[in-house]
């Protein structure tokens, strides 16, 4: 993970840095920091607390050429010596890096000088000043030496050198100098074009004129994009990121229908004929709406299944030339999911993007990009772009089944008609102080389960599990008793009496009971869900239990959009 940037500008670039770094903070917020040429000298300034205190240690800073990180640790603690930018041991070099340097123990015992940190980025900047030539030569010959992946900036002696391999990088001209970023959305200054840097490409950036390089260090010429315009207009702004994106479903589902209806995106589709086998890939709670697109698939007679990225890339599947495999991520940046992607694009299968961020790496490596337009999400918990997501994959599944037509009166209902459902108080005053929360349900209820324990764990730190119902007797019984708290929802009304039957089982031994559902049931406390559609109910469900894992974090005082050793794009496997 982590996020990385660099300027070089006619005026003072530090405002610029510690900008972009706050964009780029979703990625990774363990600590910050900028180098910056002064004098002649390399001066760096860290934090451990977050951009806004980087930025008033910078206040008075000024500087023409900076380059600033903010870090996910991977490699040492969480220490201001582990913090980027790391300084060659002459301190004549300044490197911020996004990646893992994979073989930095062997560089390490190689190198003679003295490391400050345990990291493996110090690694990188110290084999890089130990080879010869100008920076940039430098940069790629050290490149050629590295095993793992990166994204760097490099200043040396008023140059900026950068560079790539599968960590995204962006570099830009604007109307101020010139900019590298690891996301076009941390630009700042009136940028128009960039260039995306490819796999082991480089580029040396002066004020007005950037040069690329390949591996061998030889010059190549690139083609500018144009800066995508990103305009949000729907914002709804809560006391956290996290509630105003909950609050933002129903907006967002609205107009995620408006385009699958109004616009092409299912005829720029290039797909295989008649397609019989879906396979969906995918991580966290991307993953969990995949599991429930692989349900509603095979609701239409299309054989589904669904992998995790990370188990997948390494597992022994057997392709299927003529089935389509699907690449759920919101950020479209999942390191695991991209290895997928590119390892079935090799192999020449058919591929389809769904994202939530336009001119992502996963759209450029898929042939078929389905959108969601979820709008940007800022906390690190998934929330409305998950229910997009499991929208968008019904709403595909009516298409590749020539159903969609007679179902869009059923949709449109839908998102007018569909409510956000806050989390009672008063049942979270009774019911806070469990200390071993379930998560129960059976078919698409287990999914939401799945991903009703992920949000409370993610930002609440309670340990919880989810388990389909029928399957606790199985051997979790055993853990079941009056300190339990079972949460149980049931919304497929042709397993309603053996999810009953199963609560039973619980009650018996002590356990405490919820049931959130949309039919009655006098038997247990109850969150009473709207009624709506079967299919349309994992969306309705799935919302009250993100706010109550929301009110539990809020109650236990922690800052539910930066939970603990976390961060919002994961770029490393
Ligand atoms: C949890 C969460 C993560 C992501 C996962 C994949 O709330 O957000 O589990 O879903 O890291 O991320 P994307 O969807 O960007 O590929």
């Amino acid at each position: 993970m982590c996020g990385i940037c660099a300027y070089k500008t006619k005026e003072n670039a530090v405002k610029f840095a510690v900008e972009s770094l706050k964009i780029l903070e979703y990625r990774g917020y363990d600590s910050c920091g900028i180098s910056f040429l002064k004098n002649g000298e390399i001066e760096t300034v860290k934090s451990l607390i977050d951009i806004d205190d980087l930025k008033k240690k910078t206040e008075n800073k000024t500087s023409n050429l900076v380059i600033g990180h903010t870090r996910w640790a991977t490699h040492g603690g969480v220490t201001l010596k582990n913090a980027h930018p790391h300084l060659s041991s002459s301190n004549k070099i300044a490197l911020v890096h996004n990646g893992i340097i994979e073989n930095y123990k062997t560089l390490k015992e190689n190198l003679n000088c003295a490391f400050q940190s345990e990291t493996d980025s110090e690694v990188l900047v110290n084999l890089i000043e130990s080879e010869k030539g100008s920076l940039i030569e430098k940069v790629i010959s050290a490149s050629k030496k590295v095993e793992g992946t990166f994204a760097i900036a490099v200043i040396e002696n008023g140059e900026l050198v950068v560079g790539k391999r599968e960590s995204p990088l962006y570099v830009a001209y604007f109307d101020g100098g010139v900019v590298a970023t690891s996301d076009i959305s941390a630009f700042v200054g009136n940028v128009k074009e960039f260039y995306i840097l490819n796999d082991n490409e480089f580029a040396s950036l002066n004020e007005n004129k950037i040069e690329f390089f390949n591996e061998n260090g030889e010059k190549i010429k690139k083609n500018a994009e144009i800066l995508p315009k990103i305009t949000q207009n729907f914002k709804i702004f809560d006391k956290t990121h996290m509630e105003s994106e909950i609050k933002e479903t129903k907006i967002v589902l609205k107009n995620t229908l408006k385009e699958y209806l109004n616009s092409s995106v299912f005829s720029d589709l290039n797909l295989p004929k008649n397609i019989k086998e879906i396979n969906l890939i995918a991580c966290g709670t991307a993953f969990h709406s995949a599991l429930m697109g692989a349900e509603f698939f095979k609701e239409q007679g299309i054989n589904s299944h669904t992998y995790v990225a990370s188990e997948f890339r390494y597992g022994r599947e057997i392709l299927n030339k003529n089935a389509l495999y699907i690449f759920v991520s919101q950020s479209g940046e999942t390191a695991d999911t991209i290895a997928c992607a590119k390892l079935l694009k090799e192999k020449k299968m058919h591929l389809l993007a769904l994202t939530n961020t336009p001119n992502c790496v996963l759209n450029r490596i898929c042939e078929n990009v389905l959108p969601t337009f979820a709008g940007k999400e800022f906390a690190v918990a998934s929330t409305k772009a998950y229910c997009c997501q499991v929208f968008v994959l019904f709403i595909f599944s009516l298409f590749l089944s020539q159903k969609l037509q007679d179902n869009i009166d059923e949709l449109i209902k839908f998102t007018n008609e569909f409510q956000i459902q806050d989390f009672d108080k008063d049942l979270l005053n009774k019911i806070s102080s469990f200390q071993k929360i379930f998560f129960v349900g059976r078919e698409k209820d287990y999914i939401t389960a799945l991903e009703a324990s992920l949000k409370l764990k993610e930002i609440s730190y309670i340990n919880s599990i989810a388990i389909p119902a029928g399957e606790l007797k199985h051997g979790t019984l055993a853990l079941v008793d009056e300190n339990t708290l079972v949460i149980a929802i049931s919304t497929e009304k042709n397993v309603r009496e053996k999810l009953l039957s199963n609560l039973e089982e619980i009650r018996a031994r002590g356990g405490e009971v919820v049931l959130v559902s949309n039919f009655s049931c006098k038997d247990y406390i109850k969150i009473p869900l709207q009624a709506m559609h079967e299919n349309f109910m994992p969306i309705v469900s799935i919302i009250p239990l993100q706010f109550f894992a929301l009110r539990m974090c809020e109650k236990l005082g922690y800052n539910p959009d930066k939970p603990k050793n976390l961060a919002k794009s994961v770029t490393v496997e």
